[in-house]
């Protein structure tokens, strides 16, 4: 997601820059000049909406995230694509939670529920990562695949990404790193981590006149807060896509982008045609913005990356003469799945693989997903943290006291608004930014549930409830910038050079047979190979229909461009 792009807290202006008048002919300087400065301002001010302070001595009620002028909005239904994040705004221009059950059910995907979880742990044997244990983690496509992959001992790997769009990242895109690390270490798998200067500049530093290069150097020091993050160098590529494409990389892009329709890419992006760019500032969607969503889907092929699982790249043949390249398709290791842990928000682009990795010449499995809520801004439920409006969030590279000072100052607080009160009513914890984000950071779980009950009942203070919750980010920021300290040039270098990875995976995989009898807990009737023939029966019947509403979306455009001509 763009921050500053979703309305992240606060009443909705329009920031369209489409509503900015440009005349024909092309804009002079002046006018770029002029354009720029509304950016500007629009920038301030939805940066000094999301600054208003919040009541740390708030009555516990909701909504979090308090509005700030008195005038009503109209309603507005909450809102998550990967360009626009936004709570749902109620009659009286308060922004609510997310509600990320009927977001769920919006995009179809499946609920991580308590036997999943159930089996999660009986798969690795290792006790559930509080992330997924406490819900954060609340959503999956075919985790159950990923599962059945691992215990068969099948290789498999995790791709996971990073938009920089600034120098340092915030505990919010801490989130989905902090548990892909884990997960490389429950499973023993290669991670792939895509930096995508080139999509913040294709979405934000176009529209704001920046230079590619100004991402470059975010992607470079973002990747040194990914390493600080513990990935283990032998597992793990990083690369920026300006940097990396090309060779089998850029084949899939170009061979995926003849399957993905202008309407498929529009439909799951939220492209509205007013995007307005500083060099060209028509209303217009760029067809750099069209283009953009096949680069980060195929990287979820593992044919992108065949020097990662021992084949050569053909990069850069030598010497450079006809044929002289390792050539596609590499149907193996176009096989291998890939699992993909990020918040919800990033689900659409990952819908596009979904529908279409099937057709590609040498096919990839559908990507799993997990999918992560979003760690609330500082100003409370409803809110998303930005990378541009520094009280929204804790930054990796706030100091101590920094931290200590923006959660008492900002962190809203589900306490009373006296002591009196306080004592007498209890604290509403469901609506505490200081509680939720210890639900994240604090391990021990019975701790965490002595603190809520003593919160409800009034005998812990809002001021005693946010010490524990500086004293938990601190450790964790702390931790995370000593081992950000040794991410030095070299070691960044190292792990951003293509090279084959070295991993086990599961140490003890079990054969299919003993693989149903351990699911189902007791011996069955059915034989895995049956399973095997009716999952691939589906996944026939699947594709027929697929192919059907392709015939029907091309039906639909010929009569349409019929119709226009
Ligand atoms: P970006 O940079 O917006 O976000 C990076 C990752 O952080 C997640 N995220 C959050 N998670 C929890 N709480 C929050 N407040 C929060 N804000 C952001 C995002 O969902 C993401 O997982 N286009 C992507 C980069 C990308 C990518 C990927 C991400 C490329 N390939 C594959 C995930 C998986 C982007 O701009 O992410």
């Amino acid at each position: 997601m763009e921050p500053g792009d979703g309305v992240q807290c606060g009443k909705a202006p329009d920031t369209s820059a489409g509503s900015l008048n440009f005349q024909h002919p092309p804009p002079t300087q002046k006018d770029r000049r002029d354009f720029s400065q509304a950016v500007e301002v629009v920038r301030v001010v939805l940066s000094d909406m999301a600054s208003v302070e919040h009541l740390s001595t708030s009555s516990g009620a909701p909504p979090a995230v308090e509005q700030t002028t008195g005038a009503a909005t109209a309603a507005r239904e909450q809102h998550v694509d990967p360009l626009n994040v936004s709570g749902a705004i109620d009659e009286q221009g308060n922004v609510l939670a997310f509600d990320y059950e009927a977001l769920r059910q919006k995009f179809d995907t499946a609920l991580i529920d308590e036997s999943l979880r159930q089996r999660f742990e009986r798969v690795t044997g290792k006790k559930l990562h509080r992330l997924i244990r406490r819900g954060h983690f609340f959503s999956h496509r075919d985790l159950d695949k990923i599962l059945d992959c691992y215990e068969r001992g099948d290789t498999f790997f995790i791709y996971t990404g990073r938009g920089p769009s600034s120098d340092s990242m915030h505990l919010g895109h801490a989130i989905p790193f902090l548990f892909t690390k884990e997960l490389q270490d429950i499973f023993d798998v290669p991670v792939v981590i895509m930096l995508t200067d080139d999509e913040k500049f294709q979405f934000r530093g176009a529209k704001e006149g920046r230079d590619l290069g100004e991402f470059l150097d975010y992607a470079y020091s973002n990747a040194k807060d990914i390493i600080a993050m513990g990935f283990d160098l032998k597992k793990t590529f990083i690369y920026s896509d300006v940097e990396f494409f090309g060779g089998h990389y850029m084949q899939n892009v170009t061979e995926f982008e003849t399957l993905l329709t202008n309407n498929q890419v529009r439909g799951a992006m939220g492209f509205d045609g007013r995007y307005v760019n500083i060099l060209s500032p028509e209303p217009a969607t760029s067809i750099g913005m069209n283009s953009y969503p096949a680069k980060q889907c195929v990287a979820a092929f593992a044919s992108s990356y065949p020097e990662l699982f021992g084949a050569p790249d053909f990069c850069r043949p030598r010497p450079r003469s006809k044929g002289n390249f390792e050539k596609r398709p590499r149907k193996e290791i176009a096989a291998i799945p890939c699992l993909i842990p990020c918040a919800i928000d990033q689900d659409p682009y990952f819908r596009l693989v979904r529908d279409n990795c099937h057709r590609m010449k040498a096919p990839s499995p559908k990507p799993a997903l997990i999918h992560a809520k979003f760690l609330t801004a500082l100003q409370g439920p409803g809110g998303k943290m930005s990378a541009s409006d520094p009280t929204s969030a804790i930054f990796m590279s706030d100091t101590q006291k920094q931290i200590e000072k923006k959660i008492n100052k900002y962190a809203f607080s589900g306490g009373r608004a006296t002591k009196e009160e306080h004592e007498k009513y209890g604290g509403n914890p469901d609506v505490d930014v200081a509680y939720d984000y210890l639900t994240y950071f604090l391990e021990d779980d019975e701790e965490l549930a002595q603190i809520r009950e003593s919160y409800k009942a009034g005998t812990l203070s809002t001021g005693n409830l946010k010490k524990k919750c500086i004293a938990e980010l601190q450790k964790f920021v702390g931790g995370f910038q000593e081992r950000r300290n040794e991410a030095t040039d070299d070691v960044l270098d190292k792990f951003m050079t293509p090279r084959k990875m070295e991993y086990a995976g599961n140490p003890h995989p079990i054969k299919v047979e003993e693989a149903v009898v351990q699911q189902n807990g007791e011996t069955t009737e059915e034989k895995p190979d049956r399973n095997g023939k009716r999952e691939r029966k589906l996944e026939k019947l699947e594709q027929k229909k697929r192919e059907k509403e392709l015939e029907k979306l091309a039906l639909r455009n010929r009569d349409e461009k019929s119709g226009e001509s």
